[in-house]
Formats: structure tokens, C-alpha cells, sequence
């Protein structure tokens, strides 16, 4: 297979977020460390960076996924995947977020993948996430919060939420409730305000039936490529 040329490179300006996207997609590239197996998350952010990572695809050996999606994507471009149990250490992990705050703490989930995304990151040595500047906020919650759950608990989980003063909603695939990659259910959890991104993750994942909280406060970014109409911003928190 031949190596398909990288689309073109968006100049700054008023940028679509589209653009955007594949502005931090490409940037993302120089954190792929050569020769070794790099991880890779779920989501329009980057698939943008897999359609870059074609361009190294002779220069790694491939990629470990978190998601049938990626994976998918990944093997049609002909770049190898491997599962997470078979590579013991990755160098780095590229992925998108629906929100990140000043101190790389995020919310992920809005593709459904966040327990595959967790266990990619965690073994993981750096988390570099690659976002439009329309996901950097002050305080984690506007987004709806991704809570995988075991089917049998995600009534109590919801009262749970309730009481923490959120709205817990199930996600829906047309009129049936969407099954993860997991084969478990999903939870979009509206009106929290998380100020202790790493109290609020060791509590919530603590409760009975709560598969991955989609806060990553222990597995946050190290670095993030943020998208600007200025260009691509890098913010690092470590
Ligand atoms: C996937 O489950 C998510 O965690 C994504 O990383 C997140 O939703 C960002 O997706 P986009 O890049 O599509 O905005």
C-alpha cells in the first residue's frame, strides 16, 4: 500500500473546527515516538490524527487502540494494531477531550470509548491531548459527565448522581440504550460542578456497578495541542 499524501495543512486564520482539528491532528505527530508502538484514542479529533500518522506508518511498528472504531480506521490505512496486553509500556498516548482545565484534568466520553481510553492512558508515559480551544474551561462539568455502568446498577447510579445534585440521563442509540464496546451502558450525567477533579474520580469509581467515571484526573494530560485561530497552542502541565 502506498503512503496517501497528508491532507493540506490549514493555514491560522478563522478556522473552522474542522480545521482545527486536523491542524492539532498533524501537530500531534511530532510526540510519536519512532520505532515504538504509540496508543491511540477514540473520537473526529483524532481521527484526524490517524489520517496524519499514515505519513510514519513505515516508522513505527503500530498502534494500540481504544476503540473497535479506531481500530477500524487504523487497519484500513494499513497501520497494525495490537492489543493493550500484548505492548507493556507505551511512550505516549494521543487523544481528544470533551473538556480540559488548567491543570490537564479532563472529561472524556463523548464517543462512548472511556474505559478503553483510560486503559490505554494508564499504561501510558505521557498523555498528550489534542483538542479546539472550544474544550478549555475553568471548572470540568458543562459537558454532560460519560459514566460507563454495569446494566444492573444504573437505576441506583442515577439516584446516586441525584443526590450529588446532577441529572443522569441514559444514552440512547436511536430508541435503545447504547451498548458500549464493553457491552455495558452509558450515563450522561448533567449539573455537576467538579471542582476536585481528583476527589470527585476516586469517589464516583468507588461505587457499586461504576465500570470507568469519565473524569481523568489520574490518567490527565501531560501536554495539550490546543487549536487557535493563533495556530496550535502547547500547553504542558507537567
Ligand atoms: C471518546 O470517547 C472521547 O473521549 C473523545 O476523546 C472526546 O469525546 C473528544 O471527541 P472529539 O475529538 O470528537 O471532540
Amino acid at each position: 500500500m502506498s503512503t496517501p499524501p497528508l491532507p493540506a495543512v490549514p493555514s491560522p486564520g478563522a478556522l473552522t473546527q474542522d480545521e482545527l482539528k486536523t491542524l492539532v491532528g498533524r501537530a500531534a505527530l511530532d510526540y510519536v515516538v519512532r520505532g515504538q508502538w504509540v496508543g491511540v484514542g477514540t473520537g473526529s479529533t483524532v481521527n484526524k490524527f490517524i489520517d496524519a500518522l499514515v505519513s510514519v506508518r513505515h516508522e513505527i511498528p503500530g498502534a494500540v487502540s481504544s476503540s473497535v472504531a479506531s481500530t477500524e480506521r487504523l487497519r484500513a490505512l494499513g497501520i497494525a494494531v495490537r492489543d493493550a496486553n500484548e505492548v507493556e509500556r507505551l511512550a505516549v498516548y494521543i487523544d481528544g477531550a470533551d473538556e480540559i482545565d488548567g491543570k490537564g484534568y479532563m472529561v472524556k466520553g463523548g464517543g462512548a470509548a472511556l474505559t478503553r481510553e483510560k486503559i490505554v492512558a494508564a499504561q501510558s508515559d505521557r498523555f498528550v491531548c489534542i483538542a479546539d480551544a472550544s474544550k478549555q474551561v475553568s471548572v470540568l462539568g458543562k459537558f454532560p459527565l460519560p459514566v460507563e455502568v454495569i446494566p444492573m446498577a444504573s437505576a441506583r447510579i442515577m439516584r446516586q448522581f441525584a443526590a450529588l445534585g446532577g441529572r443522569a440521563a441514559m444514552r440512547m442509540a436511536g430508541d435503545k440504550p447504547l451498548v458500549t464496546d464493553n457491552g455495558q451502558l452509558l450515563l450522561d450525567v448533567q449539573g455537576l460542578s467538579i471542582s476536585d477533579p481528583l476527589a470527585f474520580e476516586a469517589e464516583i469509581s468507588q461505587w457499586p456497578g461504576v465500570v470507568t467515571v469519565g473524569v481523568f484526573a489520574f490518567q490527565r494530560a501531560h501536554i495539550c495541542l490546543l487549536g487557535t485561530d493563533a495556530g496550535v497552542q502547547t500547553l504542558r502541565f507537567d
